[in-house]
């Protein structure tokens, strides 16, 4: 993992901790997921730091309620992506970073590939500007897995009315969610290492299965750096 100071130069690589983000379009089962993964690491005894974006810090989550604002049907493409990043700069320096420097297992619902896929290929932003910003964003703080749970867009929407809440991005015409969902395999083919894709439409139990299965691998190559606690929930 690369990392930056707030000068934005480099402060060598990440030593601690482990960077998990979570992607998909909407209803692809990432944030039950999240949490079900939490569970299971926690059992185990590591240091597991929940959290999402936008938000995952005080400034990040009024920051997100403006975002997601279903009266905000105005806002600009270029203000939506830079709110995105303001979100994540204090996200990262406030929550992320410092559970890293515990040796904690983060797990972010959404993270840097969300910008490109919802602004970069969704918005049509364009990949190279969104990829300079979110280096600039996230002080070059990069996961080291990232799981794309992915689902046809009909099937996510579908359950995303279901569940009842939706918000501004919700609420995009069905061709937003299928260009972002291709934006998304996209960066996986890209970065075939770090991002992996799993089929979201199997039953919860299958799919957590085949998620231990993959974040166990990852983990165990790097349980010297990762924090044990004696007390932990269940
Ligand atoms: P959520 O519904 O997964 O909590 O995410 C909130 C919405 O924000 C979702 O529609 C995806 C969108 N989003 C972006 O458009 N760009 C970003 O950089 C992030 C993190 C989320």
């Amino acid at each position: 993992m690369t990392n930056e100071g707030n000068d934005g130069m480099p402060r060598g690589p990440q030593k601690q901790g482990f960077l998990l983000s979570f992607e998909g379009i909407e209803g692809c089962g990432k944030s039950t997921q999240l949490r079900r993964l939490a569970k299971q690491l926690r059992s185990r005894g590591y240091l597991v730091v929940e959290t999402r974006e936008p938000g995952g810090s005080q400034i990040s989550e009024q920051i997100r309620k403006v975002l997601l604002d279903l009266g905000n049907s105005g806002m600009d493409i270029h203000c939506e992506l830079l709110l995105y990043l303001a979100s994540r700069a204090q996200h990262v320096a406030e929550t992320i970073l410092p559970a890293l420097d515990k040796g904690a297992i983060v797990l972010c619902d959404r993270f840097s590939d969300a910008t490109m896929a919802y602004q970069g290929y969704g918005r049509g932003v364009g990949a190279s500007p969104v990829a300079r910003l979110n280096r600039f964003a996230s002080a070059g703080t990069m996961p080291d897995l990232t799981i794309v749970l992915d689902v046809p867009v009909a099937i996510g929407l579908a359950r995303k009315r279901r569940a009842g809440h939706l918000d501004r991005l919700d609420m995009e015409r069905e061709a937003f969610h299928q260009t972002v969902r291709n934006g998304y395999l996209r960066i996986a083919k890209r970065d075939s290492r770090r991002v992996r894709v799993l089929d979201g439409t199997p039953p919860i139990e299958e799919v957590s299965a085949a998620i231990n299965r993959l974040v166990d691998v990852r983990v165990s190559a790097r349980k010297a750096k990762l924090t044990k606690v004696e007390s932990h929930a269940v």
